[in-house]
């Protein structure tokens, strides 16, 4: 017999970047990023003021972990830099990597960083009212580049086990990283700018 599930609205809070009737919720603080940044000494020395401060936060809503099911939510993230480094999200491939995902920019200016298996990489800005498709296999991370809070809607299929960062992506993001910066330094971002790795 065919389950029911109740509809349901979630409205997101811009000033917050909370979205209401989540079902969880994760913070990820500054203590919390210890190694994901190429400067560790700029890290050390922002510790003692940003040390337990929120660096981003998901809020998420998931009705079923059924696989024809959505789970989606919201990710805000501070804005601010380690060394020359905008922050970020840790990054992370699906563990079932054939599953696509949908953002969509609510405030703020951020890119989303994208490598493929074959180590090309792609970034596409995520302003306001900009929805960035990230295709199967694609290793994501996000990046605030902006001066403001950045505010986006995520959606994806629920996947079987955990979504997570594999030693790949930690690999490949940091490959990555030096071409994310470049690009992030110019004044605009392009949609579908394409960079190469150096
Ligand atoms: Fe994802």
């Amino acid at each position: 017999m065919t389950r029911l599930f109740e509809p349901i609205g979630c409205k997101v809070d811009l000033s917050t970047g909370a979205m209401g009737n989540a079902t969880g919720s994760y913070q990820k603080r500054f203590c919390d990023l210890d190694g994901l940044y190429a400067d560790p000494a700029a890290f050390e020395a922002m510790r003692a003021t940003w040390g337990e401060r929120i660096v981003y936060e998901v809020s998420e809503f998931r009705a079923t972990e059924q696989s024809g099911d959505l789970i989606f939510g919201v990710t805000r993230m501070a804005p601010g830099k380690v060394g020359d480094e905008y922050f970020m999200t840790r990054g992370h491939i699906h563990n079932q990597a054939d599953r696509p995902e949908i953002y969509y920019g609510q405030k703020g200016h951020g890119l989303m960083l994208m490598e493929s298996p074959e180590g090309e990489v792609r970034i596409l800005s995520v302003d306001a009212q900009t929805v960035c498709y990230v295709p199967p296999f694609w290793i994501h991370r996000s990046i605030n580049v902006g001066e403001d809070d950045l505010v986006m809607l995520f959606c994806y299929r629920p996947i079987q086990g955990r979504t997570t960062r594999s030693s790949q992506n930690r690999e490949a993001c940091a490959r990555a990283w030096s071409p994310t910066m470049e690009a992030g330094r110019k004044s605009t971002i392009r949609i579908g700018d394409r960079v190469t790795r150096s």
